[in-house]
């Protein structure tokens, strides 16, 4: 059976650290291992990406691999061919398959029916390879992920649930502020508030993300815009939070409305690092996934 990365909840606490330490190994040293050499990655598009696609095609190249980008309407899934016989010839090919798209049920039938690992790169409810990015930002920023709190100040979104299941996993505390109609279900794992200012206190990361998700309804657009409008990543939020508190934003980003400019591009971000971040966290994820360390 082969080892797939759909929620998060696939790794343990040691896999995530280990996998945390060796994203670091790896971007100290990008060219260290050459564990896909002769292996090809499918990357299935179906969404917009400017950071997955460039980290993930970035990183199986600098893992000695082939990346073959497939965007929406390319491969014959769009002509009615179904996720199963897709995973049955794709595993013929490839090592992995990586897919951005809406439902998390197609990426469930895809990886049901792939021989070899597929990686979730994004749907409407979940982004966790998105989160492995932001604990290296924090390891990298604090030295440690022991004892941090992260709060996430917004949409109760994809990032927000992969923040609360990935991060309970590695072991930070993490606190979500949504309103009330746009907040995670009971279910998933992280302290929730209505209140931002009670979200971020003690916080040693504020992260935002955007308003309305690609997989958000346009009748929905006003609705969010309206509600999280108290919801902004600001620095008198950020003045808050715990000395020495930065922030995070998976991006992309809408100065001015989640987030303000000055926190953007200012000294307390790491956004721009964390951006960076995706490749060596991308890279260490798939040698876990199809091949130990060379
Ligand atoms: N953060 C993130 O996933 O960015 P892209 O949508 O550009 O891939
Ligand atoms: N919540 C955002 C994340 C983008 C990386 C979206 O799904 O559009």
């Amino acid at each position: 059976m082969p080892r797939h990365f759909l929620t998060g909840e696939e790794l343990e606490r040691d896999e995530l650290r280990a996998l945390v330490a060796r994203a670091a190994e790896l971007k100290a040293d990008p060219l260290a291992s050459s564990a896909l050499r002769g292996n090809s990655v499918a990357l299935v598009f179906e969404k917009p990406s400017t950071r997955t696609r460039l980290s993930m095609e970035a990183g199986v190249f600098e893992l000695g691999g082939q990346p073959i980008v497939l965007r929406s309407g390319e491969l014959q899934i769009s002509r009615g061919e179904s996720l199963r016989d897709t995973a049955m010839v794709l595993g013929r090919h490839v090592a992995a398959i990586g897919i951005r798209t809406g439902p998390d049920a197609d990426v469930e039938e895809l990886a049901l029916h792939s021989d070899v690992p597929v990686i979730n790169l994004l749907t409407a409810d979940h982004h966790p390879i998105q989160v492995l990015a932001d604990l290296l930002t924090m390891q990298e920023t604090f030295g440690s992920l022991d004892g941090l709190k992260l709060a996430y100040v917004g949409d109760g979104n994809n990032v927000a649930r992969s923040l609360a299941i990935v991060g309970a996993r590695a072991g930070i505390e993490v606190a979500i502020a949504s309103p009330a109609q746009f907040t995670l279900p009971d279910d998933v794992p992280a302290t929730k508030t209505t209140d931002p200012a009670e979200a971020v206190a003690d916080a040693d990361v504020v992260y935002a993300d955007v308003w309305v998700s690609m997989s958000d309804s346009e009748e929905s657009a006003a609705a969010r815009r309206s509600a999280l409008g108290p919801y902004v990543l600001d620095d008198a939020l950020l003045d808050r939070a715990a000395d020495g508190a930065i922030a995070l934003h998976c991006l992309p980003a809408h100065p001015g409305e989640e987030i303000t400019a000055e926190v953007l591009y200012g000294d307390r971000q790491r956004i721009w690092d964390q951006a960076e971040n995706r490749r060596h966290s991308a890279k260490a994820l798939l040698e876990l996934l199809v091949a130990a360390p060379a």
